[in-house]
């Protein structure tokens, strides 16, 4: 029995910032930015969005197209929690109206914890093939102003909807895998920023990512001719490049950069979506190729602290009947260009709190913050 991806929706946020106009108020080359980091924008939420509602917008927008009845779980995968308890998926299955016998839950290790989500879809399939899970992968990656990780924020979320018989990726089973304790990037509970070890978190993607490749190959007969195209947790594009590096160093083979140009697309003007970039370096490959029916793609999965996951997928024979890059289009094309000064204003007035405040209406997308009351925050559909 097949089992993987059946279909997928992504959603952003309001705002975006360009990076020549960071570049330019901070006295910096705009080449380092385009081609030293590879990105040309970044996505900003509105104070009336977070990770629940650019997840619900893409989630609904999936679902118009299936039956909700079959899904049995929510697993939501986020390093940019809104809350210590309360799980994400629980806010997201009252917006999109679900049914109440469904498992939500949500999933944190950094950038990693979506792969995780998804394997855990796949092994419940298995059990269980008339069953669906919803799996969501939602971040905004919020950088301190003026620090060396400013230029990679973002924001973006890609809903996948799991299932026997997948219209999309059939994921195979056998992955490589690992795990080791590094300081690289972290967010404390008091930070709304993460502390970050710039060189040390390109050394710790590059050390796992290589180690889970390994992993792989001592179980199971595959080759690098195997893959037709990488995938890669994408912080920066250019970081694809490097790991793409590194792996034809570590395996003494010639890997050209056109196994990884196509995935790149959306990330260059996301900037970084954590859990839901390699997901997006997925869509951006579906939409960017129009040849990859019984293909095989190899997924680079990465999160910092640091954990890391190889694994791959093979292409379906009508994906192109399922795939919709006019609404990632729609997504990239509505953002309202930020000046610096707003920019700055918009990053240092986010708000941390469970004090009461109310949002100003701002973001179009279908669901929206309101606010919070009684500590407690409050969404509404518009
Ligand atoms: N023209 C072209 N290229 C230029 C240039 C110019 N004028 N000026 C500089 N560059 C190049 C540099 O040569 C460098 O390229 P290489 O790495 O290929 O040598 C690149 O631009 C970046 O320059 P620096 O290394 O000087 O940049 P920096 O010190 O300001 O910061 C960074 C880079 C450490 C990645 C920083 O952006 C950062 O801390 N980012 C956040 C952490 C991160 O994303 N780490 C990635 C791995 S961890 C992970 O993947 C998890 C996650 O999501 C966070």
């Amino acid at each position: 029995m097949k089992i993987g991806i059946h279909d997928l929706e992504v959603a952003t946020s309001h705002y975006v910032l360009d990076l020549d106009t960071l570049a330019e108020r901070h006295d910096i080359d705009p080449k380092k930015f385009s081609i030293g980091l590879g990105q040309d924008t970044f996505s900003m939420p509105a104070p009336d969005e977070d990770i629940v509602t650019m997840a619900a917008e893409a989630a609904h927008t999936l679902l118009e197209r299936h039956d909700a009845s079959k899904i049995r779980q929510v697993l939501f995968a986020t390093e940019s929690s809104i809350d210590q308890s309360k799980a994400a998926g629980v806010y997201l299955h009252e917006l999109l109206g679900l049914p109440a016998n469904v498992r939500s839950v949500e999933l944190k290790q950094a950038c990693y914890s979506g792969t995780a989500a998804l394997q855990m879809a796949v092994n419940a399939i298995a059990r269980n093939p008339e069953e669906q899970v919803l799996v969501i992968t939602s971040d905004v990656a919020r950088y301190a102003l003026d620090s060396g990780g400013e230029p990679t924020q973002g924001a973006g979320s890609v809903a996948m909807l799991i299932s026997a018989d997948p219209n999309l990726i059939e994921i195979e089973p056998g992955s490589g895998l690992h795990t080791t304790d590094v300081n690289d990037f972290w967010r404390p509970n008091d930070s709304t920023t993460p502390f970050v070890d710039g060189q040390l978190s390109l050394d710790a993607y590059l050390g796992a990512t290589t180690a889970a490749w390994d992993d792989l190959l001592a179980r199971r007969e595959l080759g690098l001719e195997d893959i037709h195209r990488f995938l890669h947790h994408q912080p920066f594009t250019k970081m694809a490049r490097k790991q793409l590096a590194a792996l034809a160093e570590h395996t003494g083979t010639e890997l050209s950069d056109d196994l990884i140009e196509e995935s790149m697309s959306y990330n260059r003007a996301l900037g970084n979506t954590y859990t839901a970039s390699l997901y997006f370096a997925l869509t951006a490959q579906l939409h960017n190729n129009s040849d990859l029916a019984g293909k095989r793609l190899g997924f680079f999965s990465y999160g910092s602290g640091a954990v890391a996951e190889f694994f791959t997928g093979v292409v379906q024979d009508n994906y192109q009947d399922h795939i919709y890059p006019q609404h990632v289009a729609k997504q990239l094309d509505n953002r309202v260009a930020l000046t610096y000064d707003e920019y700055r204003e918009l990053h240092s007035d986010f708000a941390a709190t469970s004090e009461t405040f109310t949002t100003t209406k701002t973001t179009n997308a279908p669901f929206r913050l309101s606010g919070v009351t009684e500590h407690q925050r409050r969404y509404e559909a518009q």
